[in-house]
């Protein structure tokens, strides 16, 4: 058969199999990010055996070891065994986010409707994912005719540097340390940066340090987002795990300057520019059930529901059953907070007055002055057994290559009491 001319034009010449290969080329962003902690922590551990009288005990990964609530259980038993047959919907189930809503409404006094309960809450497969996926929502092209810049809080939790990076972002860190309460000083970022902000990220209660932030500055941190046209992203997924006092919300903020803002007749903003992550790993002891929710801003709610109907992989609706039993629960939780109190009670008991030691106000994780945060990992590992994370890895170094976690190490408190007793005791021995 003859071929029409404009298909012969059409033939082209590949690279015959068997010829040169050419390797794919790949997101060069990628190449830009630190190795993940985890990663940084196996080489730094890699020649280093823990004497053979010890027992290893994990301390560096903040995965909660109480055993899930038997809700949990029972959910899953409970759904029908077609339920696993379906494709979840991006948006959930009208149960899962009605239990959302409700407990977003119990458990930061707000009225009902402050959160839309159907445009304005989302499922999420954990809030990693999620808080991954929303510099990819928030980040343009441009802002304010330069490349955006997310600002991140240094230490950090490293999903927000990679995410940033990938979303063609400039990260851009600012210093929480002991000197700033270990939050971010927000006063001290310039009108110039906050310009081109796209996305600011802040942990409340902060990993690795375990500080509050107040609701003043959440207030002003809302503020700021909608002065400078950015979204805010408020990582709470510690909030339920406290020492002594509930940690305020970011709803609880947005609520208050509505209420501010009646009054000076300027009400109506509501949950704009604000977008609250939460998840049930901490909360119910349930890291593996990767289940959280997105709430805030209908209108972001509305694109990033657009964004992740590309990008979600979703949770099955079984485990969005569960999910909604878990938030319809509060005893479960207070008995989580009790049993983290006796962890933090043991730790006071064996450090205080060493490295610096303070109770978090929340969250589980113990952030430790010890000098050398490295050293400090290897001689903990290889005399004790005990795997803790050097502070380092969760701070970017300054262009001097000083790095402010470095004298830090991070501690999980996540074992049963006893186990956590004797883990503490065995850092000051070891440490000294
Ligand atoms: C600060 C912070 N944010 C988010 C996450 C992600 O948790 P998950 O995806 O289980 O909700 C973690 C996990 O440890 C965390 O420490």
């Amino acid at each position: 058969m003859e071929l029409a001319a404009d298909s012969r034009l059409s033939v082209t010449t590949h690279p015959v199999v068997g010829g040169p290969t050419v390797g794919p080329s790949l997101n060069g962003r990628l190449g830009g990010l630190s190795d993940y902690p985890f990663t940084r922590l196996g080489a730094l551990l890699a020649d280093v055996t823990p004497r053979s009288n010890t027992t290893p005990l994990m301390l560096s990964i903040g995965e909660p070891q109480h055993e899930p609530p038997a809700l949990l259980a029972q959910a899953l038993a409970a759904a029908p065994l077609a339920d696993w047959g379906k494709y979840p919907p991006t948006i959930g189930t009208a149960p899962f986010r009605a239990a959302v809503h409700s407990w977003l409404c119990r458990r930061y006094g707000l009225p009902a409707g402050f959160v839309d309960v159907d445009k304005g809450i989302l499922p999420a497969t954990g809030t990693r994912e999620a808080l991954f996926q929303v510099a990819l929502l928030a980040t343009p092209q441009r802002k304010d005719g330069r490349q955006p810049a997310v600002l991140i809080p240094n230490p950090f939790y490293a999903v927000y540097e990679g995410a940033a990076a990938l979303a063609g972002a400039e990260p851009v860190f600012m210093p929480a340390t002991r000197e700033t309460g270990f939050l971010p000083d927000l006063d001290a970022l310039s009108p110039d940066l906050l310009a081109r902000t796209a996305l600011m990220y802040l942990c409340t209660p902060s990993n690795p340090q375990g500080a509050v932030a107040d609701l003043a500055y959440l207030k002003k941190a809302i503020g700021l987002a909608r002065a400078y046209g950015f979204v805010l992203a408020l990582d709470e997924c510690y909030a339920e795990i406290w020492d002594k006092a509930p940690p305020p919300g970011g709803f609880e903020a947005a609520l208050a300057l509505e209420n501010d803002g009646a009054g000076q007749g300027k009400a109506g903003q509501g949950t704009a520019n604000l977008l609250v992550f939460n998840s049930l790993s901490k909360r119910s002891s349930a890291a593996g059930l990767r289940s959280g929710f997105i709430a805030g801003d209908p209108a972001l709610i509305q694109a990033f529901t657009r964004l992740r109907s590309y990008a979600l992989a979703g949770n099955a609706l079984p485990a969005l059953a569960a999910a909604a039993a878990l938030w319809s629960d509060d005893a479960h939780v207070e008995e989580n907070r009790r049993l983290y109190r006796q962890k933090i009670d043991a730790a006071e008991a064996a450090l205080k007055g060493r490295y610096g030691f303070y109770r978090p106000a929340g969250g589980f994780f113990l952030w430790l002055e010890v000098g050398d945060g490295e050293a400090a990992t290897r001689r903990l590992w290889g005399e004790a057994g005990l795997r803790v994370l050097p502070g380092a890895y969760f701070t970017r170094s300054e262009p001097d290559g000083s790095n402010a976690g470095h004298p830090y190490i991070r501690v999980a408190l996540v074992h049963d009491t006893e186990t956590v007793a004797r883990a503490c005791e065995t850092i000051a021995r070891v440490l000294g």
